[in-house]
């Protein structure tokens, strides 16, 4: 029997290309592993009513890591065209990002963005730059509650209730306006900052940076500046500050070695890691970890980008990466770096380059030049 079992989910899109291309790395560095194929996306949702189907669930519930392409969503009411008709007949699925689901079902409440510019890649915003982005990964405005349109029992509680000047809840009829609820818990804003604290503790970083809207958004980005402070008394050798997400934007550009990690709601997280992937060569780049106590599923931070979809030809680094973290996080060290240094490597030596970095080598290509540098 294989030491590990690894669910395989490509699901759509590029995620299909740029996972072939991970499994050329992976093939070469000899991991005793038993891949498991998993169905996820856009295609079991018109099938099945599911995107994320409960034999998926099952299998991801027991391997021991699981690798993630990409999947195309769809606006739910676009959707329902493209149900299956046998599905119709059966009046219709609401449609729930699968990612979000997969997170949620397995509380993998840390979402780890390493952002690091691998030196001679032509497409660095500045050399030297090395960012980890700690992204809530189970609530805050990703928590799925949403209303549209908004029931008359929750305008009346709304009316009731909300002490503010903007109160348009009895006026507007509930079909002409829509409510997505922020939810931040203190349970969960308390572990994504105590794991991000000790991260740069156990890997000598120097500074945690906490970024919030707290001026505006007070009660939930409040509360989660207010948690940030509390856990870093622990940390006293970590220092530590915060920022407003708008004015971190222009940081960041502006000066990105004053950061280091970087802790945030989900929402903020989502966009501020793609603006750090950006700096470190785009989205081809970009790799993630959606870590739990127990379970973890890695992933590129790119989507589905239909348009390049069984053309090989987007960059599969950013999935080589995401599988060099699950490598970490089975406990092997020695493979995951070897596999950092070849990526390293075939970036700094320029000669295998896809259409993003000005070559024109395949995603395929990559993985073989990736694989081949391995030691
Ligand atoms: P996207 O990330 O799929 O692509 C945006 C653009 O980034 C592409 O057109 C391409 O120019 C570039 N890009 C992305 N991956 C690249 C790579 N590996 N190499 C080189 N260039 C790359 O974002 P988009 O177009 O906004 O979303 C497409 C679909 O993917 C949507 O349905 C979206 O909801 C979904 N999505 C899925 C995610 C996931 O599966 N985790 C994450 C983000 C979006
Ligand atoms: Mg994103």
């Amino acid at each position: 029997m294989a030491k590990y079992k690894i669910a395989w989910l490509p699901g759509d899109g590029i995620g299909v290309d740029v996972m072939e291309a991970a499994k050329i790395v992976l093939d070469r560095l000899a991991l005793d592993a038993e891949y498991i194929h998993g169905d996820i996306g856009w295609t079991f949702w018109c099938k099945e009513g599911d995107a994320l189907p409960q034999r998926t669930i099952a299998l991801i519930g027991k391997v021991d890591a699981a690798l993630f392409g990409a999947i195309t969503s769809k606006p739910a009411r676009a959707a329902q065209d493209e149900l299956s008709a046998e599905l119709k007949k059966k009046g219709g699925f609401s449609y729930r990002s699968p990612i979000v689901r997969m997170r949620q079902s397995f509380d993998l409440y840390v979402c780890l963005r390493p952002c690091k510019a691998y030196p001679g890649n032509p497409l660095n915003y500045k050399e030297g730059i090395d960012l980890v982005v700690f992204r809530e990964n189970t609530e805050d405005l990703y928590a799925g509650v949403e209303f549209s349109p908004v029931p008359a029992e929750l305008i009346a509680t709304l009316n009731n209730l909300a002490k503010t000047n903007f109160a348009p809840f009895s006026k507007i009829p509930g079909d002409k306006f829509a409510i997505s609820c922020k939810i931040n818990t203190w349970a969960s804003s308390e572990r994504i900052v105590r794991r991000a604290f000790e991260f740069a503790r156990k890997f000598h970083r120097k500074k945690v940076t906490i970024v919030h809207k707290a001026n505006v958004v007070r009660a939930t980005d409040g509360m989660f500046l207010d948690i940030a402070k509390e856990v870093a008394k622990e940390f006293k050798d970590i220092p530590m500050d915060d920022a407003n997400i708008d004015a971190m934007t222009m940081w960041l550009l502006k000066n990105p070695f004053n950061y280091d990690i970087l802790v945030a709601p989900n929402l903020y997280g989502d966009i501020i890691s793609d603006l750090c992937a950006q700096m470190v060569g785009g989205l081809g780049f970009g790799c993630s970890g959606n870590i739990g106590d127990k379970r973890a599923v890695f992933e590129p931070t790119h989507g589905s980008a239909p348009k390049y979809a069984g053309m090989y030809k987007v960059n599969s680094i950013a999935t080589i990466l995401a599988a060099k973290m699950m490598l970490d996080w089975l406990g092997e060290k020695d493979k995951a770096d070897s596999v950092e240094r070849a990526v390293a490597k075939v970036i700094k030596d320029g000669k295998v380059r896809t259409y993003d970095m000005g070559g024109s080598n395949t995603t395929l290509e990559m993985g073989k030049a990736v694989a081949a540098c391995l030691q």
